[in-house]
C-alpha cells in the first residue's frame, strides 16, 4: 500500500508543479506515495463558501475556521478506510508554533500508513484545529511564511526519502554516507579569460581511493 499524504490547502493549485516531477513523480507512478490536495473551501457549509472570519477579540487579518477543517479530515480518513484496512494516520497542523521538523521527526513519521497535513493561511487557524484535531504541530524553521504549503513539501519530501524504494541507488548514498562535497567536469574552470582557475581538489583526481574516502569523511556531514 502507498503512503498516503492528504493535504489540506486552500491553494490546491501550489502542489501540482512540485509533485508531478522527478521523484515524486517516479514514486507516485510507482504506487510508494500517492497524494492528494483537498481543497478546503469545498468544505465549508458557509453560504458564500467562507473558510475564514475575523478573530474573537479584535485585532487584524481573518482566521482560518474550524468546520470546514473538521469537515475535510473526516471526509479524508473515511474515504482511506473504505479503500481497505484501517490506517495509521497521524494529522499535522503546520504552524511557527510548532515542533521543528529535523530528520529523527521525518524517519519516525515515515512509519505511518498516512499523513493529514493542513495548510494554515492568513494570519492563523482557529486554535481548536490544533486542541482537538491535530495530532502535532509542526514548524519548518524559525520564520514565518504565508502559509503551511511549503511546509507540507518540505516535509513530504523529507519523510518520502525514508520510503523503501523513493531513492534511486544513486540519490541514497548521501543518507548512507552522509553528505561530502563532490565535484564533476572540468578538473579545471576558467571563470573569466586569463584569469585564476577553479579547480577540483588533487585527492579526488589521485585514483587512490583510500584517500578519496578519507578527505569524505573529514569534509562530510554523516
Ligand atoms: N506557517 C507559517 N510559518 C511556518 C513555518 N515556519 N513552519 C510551518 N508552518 C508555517
Amino acid at each position: 500500500m502507498p503512503m498516503r499524504f492528504d493535504i489540506l490547502t486552500i491553494f490546491p493549485g501550489i502542489f501540482d508543479s512540485y509533485l508531478h516531477e522527478s521523484l515524486f513523480k517516479r514514486a507516485q507512478k510507482q504506487r510508494l506515495i500517492a497524494v492528494r490536495a483537498w481543497n478546503i473551501r469545498d468544505f465549508t457549509d458557509d453560504r458564500h463558501q467562507k473558510v475564514d472570519d475575523r478573530p474573537f477579540g479584535g485585532g487584524p487579518g481573518m482566521v482560518l475556521k474550524v468546520q470546514p477543517i473538521l469537515a475535510a479530515t473526516k471526509k479524508i480518513t473515511r474515504v482511506s478506510a473504505k479503500k481497505g484496512k484501517a490506517m495509521r494516520t497521524r494529522t499535522i497542523l503546520f504552524s511557527t508554533r510548532g515542533k521543528r521538523l529535523d530528520a529523527a521527526m521525518a524517519k519516525r513519521l515515515a512509519k505511518y500508513d498516512q499523513l493529514v497535513l493542513i495548510c494554515g493561511r492568513y494570519e492563523g487557524v482557529d486554535e481548536r484545529v490544533a486542541e482537538h484535531i491535530a495530532d502535532e504541530e509542526v514548524s519548518i524553521g524559525d520564520y514565518v511564511l504565508s502559509g503551511g504549503e511549503l511546509a507540507a513539501l518540505v516535509l513530504m519530501e523529507a519523510v518520502s526519502r525514508h520510503i523503501p524504494g523513493f531513492l534511486g541507488k544513486e540519490e541514497s548514498l548521501e543518507e548512507i554516507n552522509g553528505s561530502f562535497p563532490t565535484y564533476t567536469r572540468p578538473e579545471a574552470f576558467a571563470p573569466r579569460k586569463g584569469g585564476k582557475l577553479w579547480k577540483v581538489p588533487g585527492v579526488l583526481l589521485s585514483g587512490n581511493h583510500q584517500e578519496i574516502e578519507a578527505w569524505r569523511r573529514e569534509k562530510g556531514k554523516a
